[in-house]
């Protein structure tokens, strides 16, 4: 593919994002309720509102930005998808009005900015938007490079009477970049999904964050706030500034 960037992997995917990823874990809204405290909340890469709608359902007043038309359409649509405000752009640079008392990024979404620039960037834009007590909350996997052989890996993602679902990655250990392509197989033909991502150990993450003025505050294995240890597969981490 010539062009891939801040738009391109939600304007593939927005037509089937909400049936390939049809739930929320319920733990995450209420931490993300609890962490607003009362205040106002922001998500970068909000998509169709998969964590925005049901945390806005708890009462938490939810802002959001994507790079992607295509997925804001789909939250528009959705009950009380219409009430979010959201901000078109690219989450590093893009300006927001005034200050939120939690900024969230989840499932992965701070991997999808593809150099460590851009992640920087992501962490010093969200400094200069958080309350003096706001938290900053990513959530993202723990890399696994014992997945990939000879730098590559092809896994079955699901398998049906109906469908065949699968995942090709190329690995780039010296750049940390992953380029995928998630591949449907149906009677209905081929679809195509491209995926690229540069991924960070978290205390790669936590440099990132000092350099913004943000210190980690709490890491956790899920967000059911069990202890991360070296056998986890992903982080919740909490950043606040200071
Ligand atoms: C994996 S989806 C996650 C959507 C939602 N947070 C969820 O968990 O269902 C990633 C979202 O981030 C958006 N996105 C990716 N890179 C972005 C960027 N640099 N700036 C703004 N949005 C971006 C995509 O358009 C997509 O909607």
């Amino acid at each position: 593919m010539d062009v891939y960037d801040a738009e391109t992997y939600g304007d593939k995917i927005a037509p089937v994002y909400d049936e390939l990823y049809p739930g929320y874990d319920e733990n995450a809204i209420h931490r993300l309720a609890e962490l607003s405290h009362e205040g106002r909340a922001l998500e970068l890469g909000i998509g169709t509102g998969r964590f925005a709608l049901p945390l806005q359902d708890l009462g938490v007043e939810v802002h959001g930005i994507d790079a992607s038309q295509a997925m804001i359409d789909r939250l528009r649509v959705k009950p009380g998808g219409e009430r979010i405000p959201v901000t078109v752009g690219d989450f590093t640079v893009v300006g927001v009005a005034g200050e939120y008392s939690l900024i969230y990024v989840v499932f992965n979404t701070l991997f999808g900015l593809l150099t460590q620039d851009a992640q920087i960037h992501c962490f010093e834009n969200v400094a200069r938007h958080l309350t003096p007590e706001g938290v900053f909350v990513v959530e993202a996997f723990v890399p696994d490079l014992k997945r990939f052989d000879n730098g590559q890996s092809l896994k079955v993602i699901s398998l049906d009477e109906g469908a065949l679902r699968l995942d090709a990655s190329r690995i780039d250990v010296a750049q940390q970049t992953i380029t995928a392509q998630h591949v449907h197989l149906s009677e209905k033909g081929i679809q195509i999904f491209p995926v690229r991502l540069r991924y960070i150990w978290p205390s790669e993450m936590d440099l990132m964050a000092r350099l913004a003025g943000l210190r980690l505050r709490q890491r956790w294995g899920g967000w059911e706030m069990t202890p991360f240890t070296g056998s986890s597969g992903k982080h919740i981490s909490v950043y606040g500034l200071g």
